[in-house]
């Protein structure tokens, strides 16, 4: 296992009966960038049983931040959810990843569109000074099923608006849009929905997207991304890589099968 590095878990934060968090001590020797995913796990009757988690925690962060589903039979996130505080798991020493900032050009807005736990990329991505610098404006959504689900809400809502370093910049420039599909809430409807019936626009003051100027980074459930795909690639806007940046990027949420 010398691929895999020994963290200790520093704190767990349960959010619903099927989602938490949990946050590790962090190897000084990983890298990764804004946006990339992992292989974690933990070492099951002497074998390393993981998985792919992107990294909540900003790239600059001593400590690392996962968030996770429990599937009820899932192999590890039903081991994963019993975590306590100076357990053992383990972490890949090499980070990857579609989602990443470069891989599109910069423009004027970047939509960070994402469902469930597609959400965890993009808590990495707002705390990133760099991504600010290529955009006027980054839109955040975030859609669930229900508002306990909206994870980090206070955290995007309260605190970032009022970290010593990013705050200002914060408020000048991150746009944060929850929304929920089977509750009362405020915001009401799909990410789709909402971003094509140009809903989201109009209640944010923004112009129209366009693919000469805006950029667009997805991340959730595969029916989402089908469909968000389907719509942005109909709208002219071309998919990025590392050699040739383009206007979108996608990756989907990582589900335990
Ligand atoms: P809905 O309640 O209408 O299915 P899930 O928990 O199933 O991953 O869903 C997370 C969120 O993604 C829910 O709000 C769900 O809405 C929404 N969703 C499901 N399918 C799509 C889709 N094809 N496009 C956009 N949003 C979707």
């Amino acid at each position: 296992m010398s691929n895999l590095n020994r963290e200790r878990v520093l704190s767990v934060r349960q959010w619903t009966d099927t989602l938490f968090s949990f946050r590790t001590t962090r190897d000084r020797g990983f890298r990764f960038a804004s946006g990339q995913f992992t292989m974690i796990g933990l070492e099951v009757m002497g074998r390393p049983l993981l998985r792919a988690y992107s990294m909540v925690s900003p790239h600059y962060d001593d400590t690392l931040e996962f968030l996770s589903i429990i599937v009820p039979e899932g192999p590890l996130t039903s081991r994963l959810c019993r975590l306590q505080v100076d357990d053992e798991v383990l972490v890949s020493r090499k980070a990857t990843g579609t989602l990443v900032h470069n891989d599109v050009e910069s423009g004027r807005n970047l939509f960070l569109i994402s469902t469930g736990t597609g959400l965890a990329p993009f808590m990495s991505i707002i705390r990133d000074p760099d991504v600010y610098e290529r955009f006027e404006r980054i839109i955040l959504m975030h859609g669930c099923r229900g508002v306990a689900e909206l994870a980090y809400r206070e955290t995007i809502e309260t605190a970032l608006p009022n970290d010593e370093f990013l705050g200002e910049t914060i408020r000048r420039k991150l746009l944060y849009y929850p929304t929920v599909t089977r509750e009362d809430f405020r915001n009401r409807g799909r990410v789709t929905e909402l971003f094509e019936s140009g809903r989201l626009h109009a209640e944010l003051k923004l112009p129209a997207a366009d693919p000469r100027h805006d950029r667009v980074m997805l991340c959730g459930s595969p029916a989402m991304l089908h469909d968000a795909r389907r719509y942005f690639v109909a709208q002219g806007y071309q998919e990025g890589n590392h050699s040739r940046p383009g206007q979108y990027v996608i990756e989907k949420a990582f589900v335990e099968r």
